[in-house]
């Protein structure tokens, strides 16, 4: 009898095996590229793809990665905690970053949209490239306090892991280099092309309410030397007279060159959702639209770093705008809004 059972415990085991061996014989997918869909009315592309060409396993695997919480100490911060889809990928309410533990930094969290048009990153350009620019909010003590190898380390027994880092990389080990290049590829999908402005210029069967047009018109005259080309920053750092902030001390461009003519100059952002974004500026103190419009033209601050665009009308700073001409431009500015860019499931969770 006991012969019998042990003869059985042994066959069993042997079933058992087996199928853990056709667990690692799993025909994998093959892993194809993704053809990005550059819009026409855009100017030329900065980021050099060679070697984060997006494909479809690399950008599920960034997308899983952006989403997950474990990439953060607590294991509950990530990337889409401060970077919300429905607020075009920013952290909407709050004026500065939070972290873990409720953590404050001392910048406003700006939209992932188009970055592979852009040649430098952060509100003072303090990142040249794109992959390594994960590297930060991930070491950062305010943000998500964690090291790339203790990602590793926690991540290295999930199942679903194991098998997208096999797809895309041939095997299951993961490295700090394997997890930005995934990351890389899935922020650089994030295209926002298809707002109702750029179905007007594009003559794609939209056009502008009057109110817009008249929009357009005053953004034209006044704001597009900065807001420039259909990116809407022409990506130069800009001191538009905000006054220094007492407490966060943020010296903008001047943290990274050293350069006195730096001080309190910020990247021009994008315009691009600015409807869905708010609160707006490096460091998020203007609530609403109307807010920053009644500042640029009633709240500018003279300094020796002052842009010349705001000293055009002589005797006065800033860029004079009646109420009504801020309506307007408030009225084109929703016109940069895109809801398919925001309700996209590719970019969802
Ligand atoms: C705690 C909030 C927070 C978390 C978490 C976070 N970010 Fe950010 N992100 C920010 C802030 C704030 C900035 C602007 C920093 C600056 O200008 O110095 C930023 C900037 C960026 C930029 C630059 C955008 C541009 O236009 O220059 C990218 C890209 C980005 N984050 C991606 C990520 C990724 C990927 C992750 C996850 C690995 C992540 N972020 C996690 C708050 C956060
Ligand atoms: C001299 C260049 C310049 C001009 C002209 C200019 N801007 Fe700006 N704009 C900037 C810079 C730089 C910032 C970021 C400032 C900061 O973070 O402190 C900004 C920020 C903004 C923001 C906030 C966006 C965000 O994501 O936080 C909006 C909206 C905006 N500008 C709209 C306009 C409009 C409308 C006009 C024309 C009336 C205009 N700008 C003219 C340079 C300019």
């Amino acid at each position: 009898m006991k012969k019998y059972f042990i003869l059985i415990v042994v066959i069993f085991s042997f079933f058992v095996l087996l199928q853990c061996d056709k667990d690692e014989d799993i025909n994998y997918p093959t892993n194809s590229k993704i053809d990005l869909k550059l819009p026409s009315n855009f100017p030329a592309t900065k980021f050099n793809v060679a070697g984060y060409e997006p494909t479809v396993y690399g950008v599920e695997l960034g997308k899983k990665l952006f989403y997950d919480g474990r990439l953060a100490k607590d294991n509950a911060v990530a990337c889409a905690f401060c970077h919300i889809q429905e607020n075009a990928f920013t952290h909407h309410g709050h004026s500065i970053s939070h972290g873990v533990e409720g953590r404050e930094g001392f910048r406003n969290t700006p939209p992932i949209q188009n970055l592979i048009w852009l040649d430098k990153f952060m509100w003072d350009g303090s990142v040249t490239h794109l992959e390594t620019q994960p590297i930060i909010p991930i070491t950062t003590e305010v943000e998500m306090d964690e090291t790339m190898s203790n990602i590793a380390v926690k991540l290295k027994d999930d199942k679903d892991y194991q098998r997208l880092f096999t797809i895309v990389y041939g095997d299951k080990n993961i490295t700090a280099e394997r997890i930005l290049k995934a990351i890389t590829q899935f922020v650089s999908t994030m295209i926002s092309a298809d707002s109702k402005y750029d179905k007007v210029v594009r003559n794609e069967g939209a056009s502008f309410t009057a109110d817009e047009q008249q929009g357009y018109t005053i953004f034209k005259n006044k704001c597009a030397t900065c807001h420039a080309t259909d990116l809407f920053t022409d990506q130069s750092y800009r001191n538009t007279g905000i006054p220094y902030h007492p407490i966060f001390k943020d010296e903008g461009r001047k943290r990274v060159s050293g350069k006195d003519e730096d001080f309190l100059k910020f990247r021009v952002p994008s315009l691009r959702n600015v409807e869905y974004t708010a609160p707006y500026t490096h460091d998020g103190r203007f609530q609403t639209l109307k807010a920053l419009l009644d500042f640029y033209s009633d709240g500018v601050v003279d300094n020796p770093n002052l842009d010349p665009e705001f000293k055009k009308v002589p005797g006065k700073v800033g860029i004079p705008l009646t109420e009504t001409e801020k309506t307007y431009l408030i009225a084109f500015l929703k016109t940069l809004s895109d809801q398919k860019f925001i309700s996209n499931p590719a970019f969802a969770e």
